[in-house]
């Protein structure tokens, strides 16, 4: 494999990278490789307790390195918000920025999202990314130092039912990312942008399998993605069993791989059904164990939706059932079986 032109970017010991979703997976694998190659790290989150144990593990690990906390939520942050955070670290000598969060959707058909839901999916996996890089341009560019801009897509983001906020945030990410990269160019601008698409990792978050060929750990995929730098593309897979399956994505006929993506994708939705019942049934009747029948009425007057109550032996136990609520979530999730 060709050498990576990652120490490029790190001179002498003042020099820092920025990863966003450092707190765990791939994030925190690339603070690692980052701090190993030298590099001070600032760890964005959006759990300061989280990012501060972070730190402590990786100060031990990493003594001759500084490392700083950034804390935004990447979902629902303001203009403002990204403002100050980029004040924040205009002290630093910052060269690399790597925008690695992002958030696995919810399985689910579109129309069965909240809207909230939708707009906090596309801030995480789109919005953010594109604004924070935006609000760091100017900084990336400030001296002649060359600087480094790395986006972390999918091989998700493309014809993947039941997530289709997530892949079409991804395949955004890619785009804006492969045209910056030309657009730095025509700009005279000393700035490498690489877009990194990754399949499924395990030690992240919410996947904890043993690793296997296809699903690497989280730090080998750091590792890989950083090893690409300097490649001369604006989109590459890094980790070699990811290039192997997206090769064999692309060459696929459409009919092929729906035939194969279809039945899984369908099958996780029956799984995320299944959850939501029993959610739904587990937060919709709330047991008050020794309260009296005023104090509960009181309380259902206060949630302004119609709910009925039972008063259950001498106990005083009741249940409040927001009866309207639940019909209406349950049939939603039963017209939808139904359809599919
Ligand atoms: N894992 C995969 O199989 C896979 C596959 C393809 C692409 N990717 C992409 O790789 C990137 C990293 O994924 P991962 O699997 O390593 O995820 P992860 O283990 O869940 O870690 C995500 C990181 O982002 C942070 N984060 C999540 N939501 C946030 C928010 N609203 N505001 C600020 N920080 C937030 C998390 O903080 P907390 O620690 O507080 O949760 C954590 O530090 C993502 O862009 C993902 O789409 C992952």
């Amino acid at each position: 494999m060709r050498s990576s032109s990652i120490k490029r970017y790190c001179k002498g010991n003042n020099t820092w990278a920025l990863v966003t979703g450092a707190s765990d997976g791939i994030g925190l694998g690339f603070a690692q490789e980052l701090a190993q190659l030298g590099f001070n790290v600032v760890l964005h989150g959006r759990n300061l307790t989280k990012l501060e144990k972070v730190k402590g593990r990786l100060q031990l690990e990493y003594p001759n390195v500084s490392f700083r906390i950034a804390v935004v939520d990447a979902s629902s942050t303001s203009h403002k918000q990204i403002g100050k955070l980029v004040a924040s670290i205009q002290d630093l000598h910052l060269t690399v920025l790597v925008n690695n969060v992002g958030g696995v959707a919810k399985t689910s058909p579109l129309e069965l999202l909240a809207a909230e839901e939708i707009d906090s999916a596309i801030n995480l996996n789109a919005r953010f990314p594109t604004q924070f890089t935006r609000a760091l341009l100017p900084k990336l560019t400030q001296s002649k130092a060359p600087s480094l801009i790395m986006t972390i897509g999918s091989l998700a983001d493309f014809m993947v039912p039941y997530t289709v906020t997530y892949g079409g945030s991804k395949a955004f990410n890619m785009a804006w990312s492969s045209s910056l990269a030309l657009e730095m160019k025509a700009e005279g601008k000393n700035v490498e942008v690489l877009a990194i698409p990754v399949g499924k990792v395990t030690e992240v978050g919410h996947n904890k399998d043993p690793i296997t060929f296809f699903t690497p750990g989280a730090r080998t995929v750091a590792r890989a993605a950083l090893q690409r730098v300097g490649c001369g593309k604006a989109i590459v897979v890094g980790y070699v069993g990811h290039a192997m399956l997206k090769f064999i994505l692309d060459i696929l006929p459409a009919s092929l791989f729906a035939g194969v993506v279809v039945p899984r994708m369908k099958g996780l939705w029956e799984e995320e059904r299944i959850k939501r019942y029993m959610n739904i049934m587990r937060t919709s009747f709330q047991l008050w164990r020794g309260r009296s029948i005023h104090s509960i009425r009181q309380q259902i007057r206060r949630n302004s939706h119609p709910s009925v109550y039972f008063h259950i032996g001498r106990s005083q136990s009741c249940f409040w059932v927001p009866y309207l609520d639940v019909l209406r979530h349950l049939s939603r999730l039963l017209s939808s079986s139904n359809h599919s």
